[in-house]
């Protein structure tokens, strides 16, 4: 996940993704004011594109404003150089590690979007996205619950030529994948009122995407996938040719109905959630 330029360039179905789920909150997204955090900002496109417009447009209301937040520095260095402006800037942060005390209760939205599969501890990453949020205010969260390209990296960490490389696959298997949770949407639900959050929304959803061949796929996943950089250059392009075959011997991989050509459809399912911090919280 440190190939800003790669993502950019094949990030069609997370932009379709959090655009839907802009229109479907539109309402609620309208109300938006002042201070917000996108966590897992990437490169600071889809914050840019997409976010930044919620925000109140009154030249009055100058206040508000937009930080992405992303562990990865390099992502970090990209959006600073990209996508940024007066009312957009970045930091690194880690959802799941310490929270800085000056981030603590600062934000008035916290959004996030295709991020969350990557924490080991989901919990903690909600715990500290109540923590960064004032009182009375409010979260949107969407991210895979659960999607095949997981499961292939962990098949891979079984093959010799790999294993070295993939020794902790199952940490970067989405939380309830990993967990084998025959509800998500349940579990999700139960962790979040755990933590304190009001919900207003949770759910589970089947998605799709296609692409038009086994490159376009290969396209969107390499910069994603969190080994290839602990990889000689010599092997990456046999493991992701590897990891595409172990991709596609899954059952939520498809070919469209009377395709003549080489096209594919993935099934995945998302998680999403719009939560409340109680006024009553500190
Ligand atoms: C697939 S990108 C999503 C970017 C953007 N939100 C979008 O929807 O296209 C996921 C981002 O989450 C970041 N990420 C992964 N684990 C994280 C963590 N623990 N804390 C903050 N960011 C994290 C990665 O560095 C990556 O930039």
């Amino acid at each position: 996940m440190e190939m800003p330029e790669e993502y950019v360039k094949a990030n069609a179905m997370p932009r379709r993704d959090v655009l839907d789920i802009i229109e479907e909150f539109s309402s609620e997204l309208s109300q938006i004011q002042d201070k917000c955090i996108d966590i897992g900002s990437g490169p600071g496109d889809i914050t840019k594109d997409l976010l930044l417009p919620l925000l109140p447009h009154d030249v009055e209301v100058c206040t508000s404003y937009f930080t992405g937040a992303d562990i990865s520095q390099a992502m970090v260095n990209y959006a600073r150089k990209n996508n940024s402006n007066e009312r957009l800037s970045y930091i690194v942060l880690d959802i799941e590690g310490k929270m800085p005390n000056e981030q603590i209760g600062q934000y008035d939205y916290a959004m996030s979007f295709y991020c969350l599969h990557w924490p080991y501890d989901l919990s903690r990453a909600f715990e500290n996205i109540f923590k960064l949020l004032r009182p009375n205010e409010k979260a949107l969260v969407m991210f895979l619950g659960s999607h095949c390209l997981f499961e292939a990296n962990v098949r891979l960490s079984q093959n010799p030529r790999y294993e070295f490389y993939l020794q902790d696959a199952h940490r970067y298997v989405s939380y309830f994948q990993r967990k084998m949770c025959k509800n998500m949407r349940a579990s999700l639900r139960k962790m979040l009122e755990d933590i304190g959050f009001e919900i207003l929304h949770c759910s589970k959803r089947e998605k799709s995407s296609q692409y038009n061949n086994q490159q376009s796929l290969k396209n969107q996943i390499l910069p994603v996938n969190p080994f290839l950089t602990r990889m000689p250059d010599d092997i990456k392009g046999e493991f992701m040719d590897n990891l595409i075959s172990e991709i596609l011997s899954q059952d939520t991989v498809s070919t469209p109905f009377e395709s003549k050509n080489n096209e594919l459809i993935l099934k995945y399912y998302l998680l999403i959630a719009h939560v409340k911090k109680p006024q009553s919280a500190t």
